[in-house]
Protein backbone atom coordinates (compact mmCIF):
# COMPACT_ATOMS: atom_id res chain seq x y z
CA UNK A 1 0.00 0.00 0.00
CA UNK A 2 1.25 3.51 -0.97
CA UNK A 3 2.54 6.15 2.03
CA UNK A 4 -0.09 7.69 4.07
CA UNK A 5 -0.19 11.37 2.82
CA UNK A 6 0.55 13.58 4.97
CA UNK A 7 -0.90 17.13 6.11
CA UNK A 8 0.70 19.49 8.32
CA UNK A 9 -1.84 22.82 9.70
CA UNK A 10 0.08 25.50 10.97
CA UNK A 11 -1.08 28.77 12.71
CA UNK A 12 0.94 30.96 15.22
CA UNK A 13 0.20 29.54 18.90
CA UNK A 14 -1.72 25.59 17.62
CA UNK A 15 -4.13 26.10 20.33
CA UNK A 16 -6.80 27.83 18.23
CA UNK A 17 -6.88 27.73 13.94
CA UNK A 18 -4.32 24.65 13.60
CA UNK A 19 -5.60 22.21 15.88
CA UNK A 20 -9.05 23.02 14.44
CA UNK A 21 -8.43 22.54 10.92
CA UNK A 22 -6.32 19.46 11.95
CA UNK A 23 -9.61 17.75 13.80
CA UNK A 24 -12.05 19.02 10.78
CA UNK A 25 -9.59 17.22 8.18
CA UNK A 26 -9.69 14.51 10.46
CA UNK A 27 -13.23 14.47 10.41
CA UNK A 28 -14.12 14.90 7.07
CA UNK A 29 -11.14 11.96 6.07
CA UNK A 30 -12.81 9.31 8.62
CA UNK A 31 -16.59 10.28 6.76
CA UNK A 32 -14.79 9.63 3.74
CA UNK A 33 -13.63 6.68 4.70
CA UNK A 34 -9.61 7.81 3.74
CA UNK A 35 -8.05 7.73 7.49
CA UNK A 36 -5.34 5.38 6.44
CA UNK A 37 -4.52 7.03 3.14
CA UNK A 38 -4.75 10.85 4.75
CA UNK A 39 -2.28 11.83 8.24
CA UNK A 40 -2.94 15.19 9.74
CA UNK A 41 -0.83 16.68 12.03
CA UNK A 42 -0.70 20.78 13.41
CA UNK A 43 1.99 22.88 14.91
CA UNK A 44 2.55 26.59 15.36
CA UNK A 45 5.51 28.75 14.38
CA UNK A 46 5.65 30.55 18.09
CA UNK A 47 6.58 28.36 20.92
CA UNK A 48 3.92 30.21 23.19
CA UNK A 49 1.56 27.38 23.96
CA UNK A 50 3.73 24.39 23.90
CA UNK A 51 2.20 21.35 25.85
CA UNK A 52 -1.43 23.10 26.20
CA UNK A 53 -4.52 21.57 25.04
CA UNK A 54 -6.77 23.47 22.55
CA UNK A 55 -8.04 26.59 23.77
CA UNK A 56 -11.27 26.36 25.56
CA UNK A 57 -12.95 29.07 23.36
CA UNK A 58 -12.21 26.99 20.27
CA UNK A 59 -12.80 23.71 21.68
CA UNK A 60 -16.22 24.77 22.40
CA UNK A 61 -16.89 26.36 18.83
CA UNK A 62 -15.81 23.55 17.32
CA UNK A 63 -18.02 21.15 19.38
CA UNK A 64 -21.43 23.21 18.38
CA UNK A 65 -20.21 21.69 14.94
CA UNK A 66 -19.91 18.34 15.96
CA UNK A 67 -15.70 18.35 16.17
CA UNK A 68 -13.88 17.03 19.25
CA UNK A 69 -10.95 18.78 19.65
CA UNK A 70 -7.95 16.39 20.72
CA UNK A 71 -3.88 17.05 20.41
CA UNK A 72 -1.47 19.43 22.57
CA UNK A 73 0.21 22.38 21.15
CA UNK A 74 3.80 21.87 19.41
CA UNK A 75 6.05 24.10 17.77
CA UNK A 76 7.03 23.93 14.10
CA UNK A 77 10.55 22.46 13.30
CA UNK A 78 12.65 22.74 10.17
CA UNK A 79 12.12 18.71 10.08
CA UNK A 80 8.58 19.36 9.54
CA UNK A 81 9.29 20.94 5.77
CA UNK A 82 10.97 17.38 4.93
CA UNK A 83 8.52 15.45 6.38
CA UNK A 84 5.21 16.05 5.25
CA UNK A 85 3.69 16.35 2.12
CA UNK A 86 1.71 19.40 2.03
CA UNK A 87 1.68 22.12 4.63
CA UNK A 88 -1.14 24.70 5.31
CA UNK A 89 -0.39 28.39 6.73
CA UNK A 90 -3.92 29.97 8.31
CA UNK A 91 -2.22 33.65 7.30
CA UNK A 92 0.23 34.99 5.80
CA UNK A 93 2.92 35.72 8.54
CA UNK A 94 2.17 31.81 9.21
CA UNK A 95 3.21 31.63 5.55
CA UNK A 96 6.35 33.54 6.05
CA UNK A 97 7.48 31.92 9.10
CA UNK A 98 7.37 28.34 7.81
CA UNK A 99 9.36 29.23 4.27
CA UNK A 100 11.78 30.61 6.70
CA UNK A 101 12.83 27.25 8.16
CA UNK A 102 13.22 25.92 5.12
CA UNK A 103 16.67 25.60 5.04
CA UNK A 104 17.80 23.87 2.01
CA UNK A 105 15.28 25.61 0.00
CA UNK A 106 13.99 22.64 -1.41
CA UNK A 107 10.43 22.33 0.27
CA UNK A 108 9.00 25.76 -0.66
CA UNK A 109 6.50 24.26 -3.00
CA UNK A 110 5.09 22.23 -0.40
CA UNK A 111 3.72 25.06 1.39
CA UNK A 112 0.07 26.60 0.51
CA UNK A 113 -2.40 29.04 1.89
CA UNK A 114 -5.22 27.53 3.51
CA UNK A 115 -7.94 29.88 2.15
CA UNK A 116 -6.77 28.97 -1.45
CA UNK A 117 -8.81 25.63 -0.81
CA UNK A 118 -12.21 27.35 0.35
CA UNK A 119 -15.10 27.12 -2.21
CA UNK A 120 -17.87 29.25 -0.36
CA UNK A 121 -15.72 32.04 1.28
CA UNK A 122 -13.23 34.76 -0.38
CA UNK A 123 -11.20 35.15 2.44
CA UNK A 124 -7.60 34.73 2.10
CA UNK A 125 -6.20 34.50 5.62
CA UNK A 126 -8.31 32.28 8.37
CA UNK A 127 -8.27 35.61 10.76
CA UNK A 128 -6.58 35.22 14.56
CA UNK A 129 -9.26 34.88 16.88
CA UNK A 130 -7.30 34.76 20.06
CA UNK A 131 -8.16 38.11 21.49
CA UNK A 132 -11.72 38.83 20.25
CA UNK A 133 -15.34 37.58 20.98
CA UNK A 134 -16.89 34.27 20.23
CA UNK A 135 -18.25 35.12 16.47
CA UNK A 136 -14.82 34.99 15.34
CA UNK A 137 -14.10 31.39 16.81
CA UNK A 138 -17.42 30.31 15.14
CA UNK A 139 -16.03 31.81 12.08
CA UNK A 140 -12.74 30.41 12.10
CA UNK A 141 -14.58 26.99 12.13
CA UNK A 142 -17.18 27.80 9.05
CA UNK A 143 -13.99 28.89 7.06
CA UNK A 144 -11.97 25.70 7.67
CA UNK A 145 -14.98 23.22 7.18
CA UNK A 146 -15.17 25.10 3.76
CA UNK A 147 -11.68 25.06 3.32
CA UNK A 148 -11.27 21.62 4.35
CA UNK A 149 -13.57 20.22 2.70
CA UNK A 150 -12.43 21.91 -0.90
CA UNK A 151 -8.56 20.36 0.38
CA UNK A 152 -10.17 16.89 0.66
CA UNK A 153 -11.90 16.88 -2.83
CA UNK A 154 -8.28 18.23 -4.38
CA UNK A 155 -6.69 15.22 -3.10
CA UNK A 156 -9.00 12.76 -3.83
CA UNK A 157 -8.70 14.56 -7.43
CA UNK A 158 -5.59 13.98 -7.01
CA UNK A 159 -4.72 17.56 -7.85
CA UNK A 160 -2.31 18.14 -5.58
P1 LIG B 1 -3.64 30.48 16.93
O1 LIG B 1 -4.15 31.67 17.90
O2 LIG B 1 -2.38 30.97 16.26
O3 LIG B 1 -4.78 30.29 16.00
O4 LIG B 1 -3.40 29.28 17.86
C1 LIG B 1 -3.34 32.32 18.81
C2 LIG B 1 -3.01 31.73 20.01
C3 LIG B 1 -2.21 32.40 20.93
C4 LIG B 1 -1.75 33.66 20.62
C5 LIG B 1 -2.05 34.26 19.42
C6 LIG B 1 -2.85 33.58 18.50
N1 LIG B 1 -0.95 34.35 21.58
O5 LIG B 1 -0.59 35.51 21.30
O6 LIG B 1 -0.62 33.79 22.63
Amino acid sequence: MAAPYRLLFVCLGNICRSPSAENIMNHLVSQSGLSDQIQCDSAGTSGYHIGEKPDRRMTQAANAQGIEMKGRSRQLDSSDLEEFDLILAMDRSNYDGILALDRSGQNAHKVKMMCDFCQNHTDTEVPDPYYGGADGFKYVIDLLMDASQGLLDQIVAEEL
